[in-house]
């Protein structure tokens, strides 16, 4: 596997495939990747010819008091395990090669809607950061496919929207969430994490499919999303949402939906800040 880091050895690389004809995979990262990027991959090699990584970790979808200074950066490391899962090449450009006008000046793309509640009401600007890195580094790599976690699954509609609303010809495939022994989403924030936090985390997924549990055996929402909420913080997490959604646009059900729904939860356990979901 090569790594560029330059837009012009980029393109050069993807153009040639291309005019060969062949499939291209895409699958952007912020690096520190674990074995839910790893899926990633195997699932872009079933449906293309070759598979371009990315690792970037974007200015623009940090605010400011969040880690966009601390996030881990293990460029060798990521390299040695995308080799390993198959990717052919790796985009990891500098700063500069994405902003050329600096972030703070970049053109950006706004997602309206679906990027306003959740996530999007809790760190303002995050999704636009998302959407106009992910629609820069589509435009570079021109890719068919495009897989994304559904791990992150406010970001996976957001993309999916973007996608759909500049009608690129590039397909948005969902992955499943990889998870660890106790249930913990795998996530490059988890090394925040103590060792006995990290135990403690598994309570938010034993929470979630509780709340999956009480909706299909009839459960009142509210009472649902009290119960999480009272479990979550009695293991001493400090929680920012457990909800149930609808999964097509994250809107508030009625009172007697019971199909098509999502359990969402966000909460703070010491440093890191954890996201799951399960529908
Ligand atoms: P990052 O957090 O590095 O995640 C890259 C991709 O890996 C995302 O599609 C995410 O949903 C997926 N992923 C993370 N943990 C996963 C897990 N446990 N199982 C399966 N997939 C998982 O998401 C981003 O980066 C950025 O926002 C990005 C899209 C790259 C734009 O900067």
């Amino acid at each position: 596997m090569d790594t560029v880091s330059s837009v012009e050895d980029l393109r050069a690389r993807v153009g040639a495939w291309r005019r060969a004809g062949k499939r291209i995979g895409f699958v952007p990262t912020m690096g520190n990747l674990h074995n839910g990027h790893f899926s990633l991959i195997s699932i872009a090699r079933m449906h293309a010819d070759h598979v371009v990584a990315s690792v970037f970790v974007n200015p623009t979808q940090f605010g400011p008091r969040e880690d966009f200074a601390s996030y881990p950066r293990t460029l060798e490391q990521d390299q040695a395990g995308l080799s390993a899962h198959g990717c052919d090449l790796l985009f990891a450009p500098p700063v500069d090669a994405i902003y050329p006008f600096g972030p703070d000046a970049s053109v950006r793309i706004e997602v309206p809607g679906i990027s306003d509640v959740l996530e999007g009401a809790l760190r303002p600007g995050h999704f636009a950061g998302v959407a106009t890195v992910v629609a820069k580094l589509f435009n570079l790599v021109q890719p068919d496919i495009a897989v994304f976690g559904q791990k992150d699954y406010q970001q996976l509609l957001v993309i999916q929207r973007l996608t759909r609303d500049l009608r690129l010809p590039i397909e948005i495939l969902p992955a499943a969430t990889l998870r660890e022994a106790n249930g913990l989403a795998m996530s490059s924030r988890n090394q925040y994490l103590s060792s006995d936090e990290r135990e403690r985390a598994g309570i938010i997924y034993s929470t979630l499919c509780g709340m999956r549990d009480a909706l299909h055996a009839g459960q009142a929402h509210a009472a649902v999303e009290a119960d999480a909420h009272r479990v979550l913080e009695q293991a001493g997490l400090v929680l920012d949402y457990a909800v149930l959604r609808r999964k097509t646009d994250l809107t508030e059900p009625e009172k007697n939906e019971r199909a098509g729904l999502i359990a969402l939860i966000a909460a703070k356990l010491g440093r890191a800040r954890l996201i799951d979901n399960l529908d």
